[in-house]
């Protein structure tokens, strides 16, 4: 917990060090060597961030048969590093959750707010209304691109169908939803770290208490000179956390601040895409981050980390001790990122975007380095292959994988499990031995 009075919230429950310090990489939490997959749904477009349109109740929805997920895009030929600073919100449709057709972008871009569109969510509401959620990332027009943040909604959407396929139409209304307080969520001029955070938005609504919530990505303040992390100010700039706000009246434009569920502060800067589910009455809180992101002194990895708790306002858990749920193989440590999480009877399925592979030695940083054509050559920019997880209590263990981008529905069998690991073992031993 925070320290009274100390900084945000008193009282929020912590991501502490001390948890922090046991991340470490175990078989129950090493995600299988990734290749790409044999054939690519949209050629035309880099596509990261996915998320699935969703019923209120958190059930994926489907529409004569259709289900339909809601990625981050940009063009295929764009560096990828570059990719988010065009991003656009595209939908894929699928009767299989297996092959996804592009429909397209979702919003007709002059209308949307931001000068492009980072991640967040989907709903389809029960009076067959659409509304995106999603970050609007710097300012409409903007001379230089800024990296601005606030949570927006396009409003006013619905689900065509016909023989052809599907089709998401809509004379949409975009608004903002919240924008940080600067007491407990940090405003854009408070920061001191290295990539300002106010984005991500989730929409749950709380099956115990019929509650709406939209989850995000936040800032904790810490004043300079503090004595917080000890006083060191270096320290001082990790200080994510999860910040929610709340719809009285279930009204999906209609938001009012709250307090944050968890914050990392002197522990990790970024905790992103956030979202909850809930599984025998228990709440699970994942986010993903960056190993880059943990503070000094700490070793993180890319990867999803998870917490429990028995209700929605927590006090949350770690996850296996640490709060680490998915990671990268040590020799292909960039190799997916923005990872999903969703039930799936007994198994939590984890479905992510395949980033860079086949990097050998080299870092992240590095790859920018690399001539344009091998950039793209070693970039993903798809689904991984989904991962089946075993969810015991507070502890998680992958057991399996699934094709790439396979967004099964709740009730659908999925294949015996049998030597799917072990198949995945080999090919990364194989992986490991050419480095
Ligand atoms: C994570 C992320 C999100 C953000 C998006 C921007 O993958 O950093 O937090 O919305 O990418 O492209």
């Amino acid at each position: 917990m925070n320290p009274d009075g100390a900084i945000g919230v008193p009282g929020t429950p912590a991501w502490t060090r001390e948890q922090a310090t046991r991340v470490e990489r175990t078989d129950d939490v090493v995600a299988p060597v990734i290749y790409p997959p044999q054939e690519d749904d949209a050629p035309d477009v880099h596509g990261w961030d996915t998320w699935v349109l969703r019923e209120r109740d958190g059930t994926i929805a489907t529409v004569d048969g259709w289900r339909v997920i809601l990625s981050l895009t940009a063009p295929s030929d764009m560096l990828p590093g570059k990719r988010h600073d065009v991003a656009e919100i595209r939908y894929f449709y699928s009767r299989d959750g297996k092959n996804w057709i592009d429909g397209g972008p979702v919003f007709d871009r002059e209308n949307c707010l931001g000068s492009r569109q980072w991640a967040g969510s989907a709903l389809l509401d029960d009076d067959g209304q659409v509304y995106v959620f999603y970050t609007a990332a710097g300012r409409a027009v903007e001379e230089e691109l800024s990296y601005h943040q606030r949570l927006a909604v396009g409003a006013g959407g619905t689900v065509e169908t016909d023989a052809d396929g599907l089709s998401i139409e809509g004379s949409w209304e975009h608004e903002v939803l919240v924008e940080p307080d600067g007491e407990r969520y940090e405003r854009e001029e408070q920061y001191r770290g290295m990539i300002y955070t106010f984005r991500d938005p989730w929409f749950f609504e709380d099956p115990a208490t019929g509650e709406t919530w939209l989850l995000f990505e936040a800032n904790t303040p810490v004043p300079e000179g503090s004595d917080v992390c000890g006083g060191d100010p270096v320290q001082q700039e990790f200080n994510g956390s999860i910040a929610t706000a709340r719809s009285e009246t279930g009204d999906p434009t209609d938001w009012t601040l709250e307090d944050p569920l968890l914050d990392a502060v002197c522990v990790n800067q970024e905790l992103e895409r956030p979202h909850v589910l809930v599984r025998d009455g228990r709440y699970y809180l994942f986010f993903s981050s960056h190993d880059h992101t943990f503070a000094p002194g700490l070793e993180g990895f890319d990867g999803l980390y998870g917490f429990v708790a028995d209700s929605f306002r927590g006090e949350y858990r770690p996850l296996n001790g640490s709060g680490l749920v998915v990671t990268n193989p040590a020799n292909a440590p960039y190799q997916a990122y923005s990872w999903l999480a969703f039930p799936h009877g007994e198994e939590l399925l984890v479905s992510g975007f395949f980033n860079y592979y086949d990097l050998g030695p080299l870092t992240i940083d590095d790859v920018g380095h690399l001539p344009r054509e091998e950039q793209l050559a070693k970039f993903g920019g798809t689904l991984t292959p989904t991962l089946r997880l075993r969810l015991e209590g507070d502890r998680t263990r992958i057991v399996g994988t699934l094709e790439h981008g396979h967004i099964p529905l709740e009730d659908e069998k999925l294949p015996p499990l049998d030597h799917d690991r072990v198949g995945d073992r080999t090919a990364d031993d194989r992986y490991r031995r050419r480095f």
